[in-house]
């Protein structure tokens, strides 16, 4: 049961995909994801599967490291604007994607109830485990807010959510999360959570931003290791749930850099040919001498391309909030 993974930093595809309370559906998804990323000509892997419970406690790790500056810039972020952001949306509800355990909501929940106008928070993730803790402690420390839990993952379900039409909806997805999609996953997000909103309703995304290389990269190679056993993880996880024999150190961690596409990119790297045996599928995947597995994209952002991303999604940025030019807040409407 996931108890205090990732949502510390509030990421929440990757909630309540611990496996050991997962649903067949959650395995087969899996077995898919694996069979379709290993036999590629570039092999893939989805991070999503990154995130059982030893990898959602090294999720954790990485956000303390002090080379890992986005949680502590979002946070700082909130702490100085989030009565900034309630002000230019004085939401009524409050619709959090991701919102894991919700460990950094109340920076926004406070000033949100201080303008007098919310009822009501929405956190919405896959792990109910983690959405009970986040009941636990908001609702000691907001006994008057309404608080109604959604179980669903919003990267497929967000029409689940359903349509509120009577305005003053906020929904929010931080942690830089929206920086693992695709171009073409993030447009498919957008585009269906534009559908979940009315023209009386606002937006909330969190962005880190593209800076200096050298602090990108490092956050992605922290010195004491813990994003690499963090990537390496993906392979555990399939040795486990797959019945597979990935020699999980015959792979290096790699993250580096792509300047033309304004990403980190992380890779796992074959030390040497070798094969692996994937029983639950029949599949013997070799590899070459350095060949890599793509795991991960974290995608960094400038206030013009989220404008643009924004605007491709019949989205509106009205109001941006930035802290250094490290980490941004956008506040969007409907167009
Ligand atoms: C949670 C997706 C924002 O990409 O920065 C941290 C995950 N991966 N270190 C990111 C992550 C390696 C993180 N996000």
């Amino acid at each position: 049961m996931p108890t205090t993974h990732a949502q510390d930093c509030d990421v929440l595809i990757q909630h309540g995909l611990d496996l050991d309370e997962g649903t067949p559906e959650t395995w087969t998804a899996l077995a898919a994801d694996v069979l379709r990323g290993l036999t590629a000509t570039h092999k893939h892997l989805p991070p999503k599967w990154f995130y059982d419970a030893y990898g959602s406690d090294l999720f954790d790790q990485i956000c303390e490291q002090p080379e890992y500056y986005p949680t502590r810039a979002e946070a700082a972020l909130l702490a100085d604007q989030g009565a900034a952001i309630a002000a230019a949306f004085p939401a009524r509800e409050f619709v959090e994607l991701g919102s894991g355990s919700s460990t950094k909501t109340p920076l926004l929940l406070a000033p949100l109830l201080a303008t007098g106008q919310l009822e009501r928070y929405v956190p919405v993730d896959v792990s109910a485990s983690a959405i009970a803790i986040a009941e636990r402690s908001l609702g000691a420390a907001f006994p008057q807010l309404e608080i109604e839990r959604r179980i669903l993952d919003f990267t497929t379900q967000l029409p689940l959510l359903g349509r509120a039409d009577e305005g003053g909806r906020l929904v929010a997805l931080l942690g830089s999360t929206i920086g693992n999609l695709e171009p073409v996953e993030v447009q498919a997000f957008l585009t269906a959570l534009r559908g979940q909103v009315g023209p009386g309703d606002a937006i909330l995304l969190g962005t880190d931003l593209v800076k200096g290389e050298a602090d990108l990269v490092a956050a992605y190679n922290d010195a004491a290791g813990i994003t690499a056993e963090f990537n390496k993880n993906v392979l555990r996880v399939i040795n486990r749930e797959l019945d597979a024999d990935f020699v999980v150190d015959a792979f290096e961690h790699e993250s580096i850099w792509n300047a033309d596409l304004e990403r980190i990119e992380t890779r796992l790297r074959a030390k040497g040919a070798q094969q692996a045996r994937i029983n639950a599928l029949s599949l013997d995947v070799s590899f070459t001498d350095g060949e890599p597995i793509f795991t991960e994209i974290s995608r960094k952002f400038r206030r013009e391309t989220v404008a643009e991303l924004y605007a491709s999604a019949g989205f509106e940025l009205t109001d941006w909030f930035e802290g250094d030019g490290v980490y941004g807040l956008g506040l969007a409407r409907p167009v």
